[in-house]
């Protein structure tokens, strides 16, 4: 089928009216109606004047944050662009009713919505230069979401290339072309998938040369975040230090959380990685707030008192605030609309694997350290009540497991937030009456205890748990050391691999290498499991995954102080299929850096330029993290 550019623009003059087609304007939730907007109210509003008396003209629109695609399901995946006015974030309270005026806290004013509908046209094609197209329609946008678009592009086919493109109607005003790809279908036969896995993207500290990096290497199938893709916090002088954060103040409205993740959205490799690649994202803390649960945060009570020291703004209208702005600036769905703020979806992935992205934050976790009750969580750290995921989360996660066994698929891949493994942190700061880290797995021992005891009564085997939030390596055969002897040389014991990854710039262990690698040579004694950690390196890691085997590959940055294409293979590991458990020798027998149980650390002075696709010697890099002078 063909068709030119010129028919989709006539479909401009037709318009069939299809606010419809802008998932943004729906509810994430049934349940939080807040979160979603009346299109009735708000399609009478800007049909009543004319163009010329808004504020802005069609000529002033651009597309002002590339594209992105992601969710990808065998016959659709979802498409997502922003055709705006400006970089800036609509400043408009947002209320149920689409109501045409709102009080601006800030201004201390009345702001009114835009009247203004913006109008895009998109298409998606099977070839790169966008004639064969395959699916195509036309979705309006307004201020009332910020300009975001997000459609679902369908009548796709199986695990197969495609590339898209959104226009402004009736221009030449396009956005970049986008690349993306299907999801195979839960019967079909797919030899090999790869998978990038990031965490934590903390844009003031550093360059996201990680997420770039994958992108030119181009060797994935689809990239994995697995949360604290922004971070709410407050950091360096906007016009004096580069990547300052914008608003300059710790996230609490609409407009803060819009404003921040669209200033992420700025960064080159970012936008590179989401044109090139379907994402699959979940969320972690820092999407609203550090260490938060189900009733608050580190820094945010559930009281009164808390409510009136943060203006006005409870902890539930701060999650509404940071979850609508996530689901309308990332390309994901809204998997269940009846459900309380769901983002926990699975994704069949032929006979291959089981693709199971968890919310172990958000959705309904039991109280977690808050840095002010760190004794009190160790004392009930055990508890058989606490749930990291709530019991309805908790029910639909064993069921998916076990229904993934069932229907043969080959590998159970678990995109979960934190680190599952026991680990042992006395000898780094620990102390000898509490030595886990209680906002991790080890705070919640009884709902990891029902995920072994699921795994063990269901004889399922071949588990990779992916974790992301710590800001370092830690790679770990996958053992239930309550329950079941295990033997730390040769894997005997285990049901799987832990691969957890380090952040994309979030700081690690600090120092020099040598004294992080110290930090990790104890970390590895004090835990059988943990066969190799490292906290130096900043970056991500790949995963192919094949019937026979899977391999995951570490990548570090040498540094994130600047934007650069260069990184360091760190280490290689392999599970074979029915093996559960690290291959042996792990990584070889040699890694880069960190420490690993048994083996060696062997430092090179190569780093690959994945720029141009060559080796090079690996400078002094002094700065490993953009440093702010101190403010007084
Ligand atoms: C739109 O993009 C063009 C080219 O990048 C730029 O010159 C112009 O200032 C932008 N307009 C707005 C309103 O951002
Ligand atoms: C026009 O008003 C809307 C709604 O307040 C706002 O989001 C937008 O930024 C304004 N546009 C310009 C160009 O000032
Ligand atoms: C795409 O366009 C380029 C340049 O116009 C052309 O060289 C190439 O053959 C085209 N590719 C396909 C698949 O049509
Ligand atoms: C929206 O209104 C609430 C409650 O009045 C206020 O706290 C918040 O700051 C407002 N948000 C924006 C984006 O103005
Ligand atoms: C939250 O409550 C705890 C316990 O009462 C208190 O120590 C802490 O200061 C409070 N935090 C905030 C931000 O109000
Ligand atoms: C944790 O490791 C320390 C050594 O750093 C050791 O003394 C302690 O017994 C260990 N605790 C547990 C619970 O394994
Ligand atoms: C690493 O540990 C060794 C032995 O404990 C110690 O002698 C050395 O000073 C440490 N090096 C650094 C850089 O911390
Ligand atoms: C990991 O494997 C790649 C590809 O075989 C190799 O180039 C690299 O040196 C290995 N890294 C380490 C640390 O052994
Ligand atoms: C790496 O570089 C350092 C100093 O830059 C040098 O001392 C060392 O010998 C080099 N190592 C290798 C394996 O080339
Ligand atoms: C790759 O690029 C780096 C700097 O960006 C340069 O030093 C090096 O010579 C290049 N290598 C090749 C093979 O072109």
């Amino acid at each position: 089928m063909l068709a030119s550019i010129l028919t989709v623009a006539c479909l401009a003059v037709t318009t069939i009216a299809s606010w419809d087609g802008n998932i943004n304007f729906n509810s994430p939730s049934l349940q939080h109606r807040d979160l979603g907007l009346d299109v009735a109210k708000i399609q009478k509003r800007t049909g009543l004047v004319a163009r010329q008396t808004t504020n802005f003209t069609d000529s002033q629109l651009n597309f002002t944050h590339g594209v992105a695609s992601g969710d990808p399901y065998p016959n659709s995946v979802i498409l997502w662009t922003r055709l705006a006015p400006s970089l800036a974030s609509d400043r408009s309270n947002v209320t149920v009713s689409g109501t045409a005026a709102f009080y601006n806290h800030e201004t201390e004013e009345y702001i009114r919505a835009s009247k203004h509908k913006v109008c895009t046209q998109w298409r998606i094609t099977s070839d790169a230069n966008l004639t064969r197209v395959v699916d195509h329609g036309t979705a309006y946008t307004t201020s009332d979401i910020d300009f975001t678009i997000k459609v679902e592009a369908k009548k796709l086919r199986p695990f197969t290339t495609y590339y898209y493109q959104f226009t402004q109607c009736g221009t030449t005003n396009r956005s970049p072309v986008g690349r993306t790809k299907t999801s195979p279908s839960a019967d079909q036969k797919i030899d090999k998938i790869g998978l990038a896995v990031y965490s934590c993207s903390n844009y003031p500290n550093g360059y996201f040369n990680a997420y770039g990096n994958a992108a030119r290497k181009d060797r994935v199938d689809y990239v994995i975040h697995l949360g604290d893709y922004i971070y709410e916090s407050s950091v360096g002088v906007q016009g004096r230090d580069a990547r300052a954060t914008n608003p300059s103040r710790a996230l609490l409205t609409l407009y803060d959380y819009r404003t921040r993740i669209a200033q992420y959205r700025t960064d080159a490799d970012l936008q590179l990685s989401h044109q090139k690649f379907a994402w699959i994202a979940t969320w972690d803390d820092h999407e609203v707030a550090n260490n938060g649960y189900r009733d608050g945060f580190s820094a945010m009570n559930n009281t009164e008192d808390s409510f009136l020291r943060f203006g006005g703004v409870s902890v539930d209208q701060r999650k509404m605030n940071a979850v609508r702005a996530y689901f309308e600036w990332m390309p994901i769905r809204q998997v269940n609309m009846d459900d309380n703020l769901r983002i926990w979806r699975n994704f069949q992935m032929g006979t291959l694997l089981d693709l199971t992205m968890l919310d172990t934050r958000n959705y309904d976790r039991s109280i977690t350290d808050l840095n002010y009750n760190t004794d009190y969580i160790y004392k009930i750290h055990d508890d058989a009540g606490r749930s990291l995921m709530g019991s309805q989360q908790e029910n639909w996660f064993y069921k998916t497991l076990i229904s993934s066994k069932k229907r043969g698929a080959a590998w159970r891949i678990i995109g979960n937030q934190i680190v599952f493994s026991r680990i042992n942190i006395t000898s780094w700061f620990g102390t000898f009456e509490n030595p886990y880290n209680e906002d991790q797995w080890d705070g919640y021992a009884k709902n990891r205890a029902r995920t072994f005891q699921t795994l063990y009564d269901h004889d399922i085997g071949n588990n990779i748990m992916l974790a992301g939030d710590s800001h370092a390596n830690w790679v770990s055969d996958l053992v239930w050391l309550e329950e079941h002897p295990y033997d730390s040389a040769t894997g005997e014991g285990a049901v799987g691999v832990e691969f957890a990854g380090t952040a994309v710039t979030s700081s690690g262990f600090g120092g020099t290498i040598q004294s992080a690698n110290n930090q990790s040579s104890s970390l590895v004694r004090d835990n059988s499991e943990l066969q190799w950690n490292e906290g130096y390196y900043r970056g991500y890691y790949e995963l192919q995954i094949g019937y026979d085997a899977v391999h995951a590959s570490y990548y570090g940055m040498p540094t994130v102080a600047t934007r650069n294409p260069l990184e360091i293979s760190l280490a290689n590991f392999t599970v074979v299929n029915g093996g559960n458990k690290l291959q042996r020798p792990v990584a070889g027998g040699k890694v880069e850096s960190g420490f690993i149980k048994t083996g060696q650390v062997q430092m090179t002075n190569l780093t690959y330029n994945t720029q141009n696709q060559s080796w090079a010697v690996r400078n002094d890099f002094n700065q490993m993290f953009i440093s702010y002078p101190r403010t007084t």
